[in-house]
């Protein structure tokens, strides 16, 4: 074994990698630590029940939290449990991304592999696999075939998460309509219910904990169910008949992800889960780039333009081409358009059975435009709402990527809305999983990255396929237009970068400048109507912020027009060489330098809630070598996201490693700075 890793790991060019095999024990405690010696686990049986526990600096983070299965018409696997096997092994490679908020990831890693075996008739037996890592814990399960244990139905996992303390849980709500596009509430472990992951946890002694998981390819995704007290549960979202998944021995289950930080700054970027994913597998990845992009999609969100045929359909060929010059003009690769396809007229939300991935609108001339763009150097994104209508997707799915890759269209946005599919099964349960990867190896194989909206959480696909680019799952920008309760809060994105960020790549279509939506009436909304709670000068933070290799400039291209502050879109890179977060406090405010891919100029970005704040940073990543221009868009002195929301001040002045920047805040504020190098 450690033979053949040895040589994959040399064909794949990976740097260092140290593989130590240690001899097979039966011991009843084992114990693994992180490579720092910090993190620490300790695997034993109890009772007859196999249980793991996880220390930080000698100090208990996770008690004794069980293991196991239940399963549909066979015993559970939980008790009379014996350890009969343990391996050890010791990984430290780097690798490197196709993109991402760093170019190269390190993987070094302790793994145990524990082996248990019932004692009792038919002697059933499995392995749970630890690796433990600087930043945290992976562990997964694998069922090995075996006479007792072939064919079956998970109808719950039994792994817990029983904290040592209680603390403050940022989370949103699991099996609810709207999926993953909640805000987030903040409360005592102790009173959580069943909650989406990431799930970050602020416990009393400091250290901030995330549970999460990594690999999901043929299961189900997990929640989180509290039990009133400190001892959270894993939980599965299920097919339409209850079960949770069907699987068949030899089986692995995801990595369960337990990320730990001593501050919140410390959290982001997260490897843990690239880490815990396979390598990529696409051969060729030229194609794959990171990419800004504008579109027909706020227009229908404020509702001056529809999705649906009429006088107000905004995929026409006239307003394409409108939308094509703009891009190409402004410097962005892609277009994306909305509503082109037949399907939409009617109630969309739940006609998902009537939409066509290939039969354009009459007014709406796919060959023709698709030919204009490429003409101007641009590349039209193509759109697939489902509905969760997924069936008739399938049915359709290699026919349209076919059709899109003919006509040179490398992206696609996909959308789910939608809380089950028409057959009944849960948006994040093992058929829509299953789903989600013919998805994504589909579009790899025509060429197309995705962006996909209302989708299964990011569990670190992207690491083997890179063409699975960014996605929403969250309250995105879109609320802002039409949200019942009038809005994204202030603060917000403050949370979204310690929650929904530690996943992966956000598709939260920043950049709309018309703060107070006037576009629609020509005068603002009333306060509580539905707008943005936020200055102009955050809209621009966002892209720093919140990482994504697909950003939108969200906003109508009339709104840019006449705009100073819109080189900060034009110039904003989408792809990093490295990440520093500078600080940051879960719900108040983050400051996140990032310097370009391949370049010499980083970008800085910083928002808060809406509470004002001055923070105070350090230049000090710079090349010290170096001289720089940081090309400032501040808040105005008097801007606040309510009274005055689009007062900005952009200025410049002469910066190197020595500088340290004020950045003054306005409530509801944030700040965008470019650092280049001057010649
Ligand atoms: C919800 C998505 O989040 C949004 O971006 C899209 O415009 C609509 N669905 C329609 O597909
Ligand atoms: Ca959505």
């Amino acid at each position: 074994m450690s033979t053949r890793r040895s040589a994959r790991h040399l064909a794949l060019g990976l740097t260092c990698a140290t593989l130590i095999w240690a001899p097979a024990s039966a011991q009843d405690q084992v114990r693994v630590a992180s490579p720092d010696g910090r993190n620490e686990v300790t695997v034993e049986t109890r009772g007859g029940r196999l249980v793991y526990s996880l220390e930080r600096d000698g100090r208990a983070v996770l008690l004794p939290s069980r293991l196991g299965f239940e399963f549909r018409n066979a015993r559970r696997l939980r008790d009379g449990l014996r350890v009969v096997d343990t391996a050890r092994q010791t990984v430290d490679e780097t690798w490197t991304q196709v993109w991402g908020e760093v170019a190269r990831v390190r993987d070094h890693h302790n793994e145990l592999r524990v082996e248990v075996a019932e004692t009792a008739s038919p002697g059933r037996h499995f392995a749970v696999v630890f690796r433990v890592f600087d930043d945290g814990v992976g562990f997964r399960y694998e069922l090995p075939e075996q006479p007792g244990l072939g064919d079956f139905e998970i109808t719950e996992e039994l792994t817990e998460f029983a904290l040592a303390h209680d603390g403050r849980a940022w989370w949103i709500p699991a099996n609810r309509p709207n999926r993953y596009e909640y805000l987030y509430s903040a409360s005592p472990v102790s009173r959580l219910d069943t909650v989406h992951t990431p799930l970050t946890i602020e416990a009393w002694d400091g250290l901030h904990i995330v549970l999460h998981e990594a690999n999901l390819v043929d299961y189900a995704a997990i929640n989180i169910v509290g039990a009133g007290d400190r001892k959270l549960r894993a939980t599965l979202a299920p097919w339409a008949d209850g079960t949770m998944v069907r699987g068949r021995t030899p089986f692995v289950t995801p990595w369960r992800t337990i990320q730990v930080a001593d501050r919140a700054a410390d959290l982001a970027p997260s490897v843990l889960g690239l880490n815990l994913n396979p390598p990529n597998v696409l051969a060729d990845t030229d194609w794959i780039r990171p990419t800004k992009y504008v579109g027909i999609w706020w227009g229908m969100h404020i509702r001056t333009m529809t999705w649906s045929s009429g006088p107000e359909h905004g995929a026409t060929t006239e307003n394409t081409k409108r939308y094509i010059d703009f891009a190409a003009a402004n410097g962005f690769d892609g277009v994306l358009v909305e509503g082109w396809n037949r399907g939409w007229d009617g109630n969309w939300i739940v006609n998902g059975d009537v939409f066509s991935f290939t039969a354009p609108y009459p007014d709406y001339d796919l060959q023709a435009l698709a030919a204009y763009a490429r003409e101007q150097g641009v590349r039209l994104i193509g759109h697939n709402e489902t509905s969760m209508g997924v069936a008739n997707y399938e049915r359709q799915l290699e026919d349209a990527f076919a059709l899109y890759e003919s006509l040179g269209m490398n992206a696609v946005k996909t959308g789910y809305v939608g809380d089950r599919t028409r057959e009944g099964h849960a948006h994040h349960g093992q058929y829509m999983v299953r789903h989600w990867r013919r998805v994504i190896e589909t579009a790899a194989r025509h060429g197309i990255m995705l962006d996909a909206h209302e989708p299964i959480k990011d569990t670190g696909e992207r690491r083997t396929y890179p063409n699975m680019m960014t996605r929403e799952g969250a309250r995105g920008q879109e609320f802002n237009a039409w949200a019942a309760d009038g809005g994204n809060p202030p603060e917000h994105e403050t949370i979204l970068f310690f929650t929904r960020m530690l996943s992966g790549p956000l598709d939260f279509t920043p950049g709309v400048f018309d703060i107070l939506i006037e576009s629609t009436t020509g005068s603002p909304r009333p306060p509580e109507q539905p707008r943005l709670r936020t200055t102009l000068a955050k809209q621009l933070a966002l892209y720093v912020v919140l990482y994504s290799p697909m950003h939108m400039a969200a906003d109508l291209p009339e709104n840019y027009e006449g705009q100073p502050a819109f080189q900060f879109i034009r110039d904003v890179a989408v792809d990093w060489e490295d990440t520093r977060v500078l600080d940051g406090k879960i719900g108040d405010y983050v400051v996140v330098a990032r310097q370009e891919r391949g370049g010499q100029d980083w970008y800085v970005g910083a928002i808060t809630d809406e509470e004002a704040r001055t923070l105070e940073i350090s230049l000090s990543f710079l090349n010290p070598d170096q001289r720089y221009v940081a090309e400032v868009y501040e808040d105005g002195s008097d801007a606040h996201w309510l009274h005055n929301p689009l007062a900005i001040e952009i200025s410049q002045r002469p910066v190197d490693a020595t500088s340290r920047l004020t950045l003054p805040l306005a409530p509801g504020g944030g700040q965008a700075i470019r650092i280049r190098p001057t010649n």
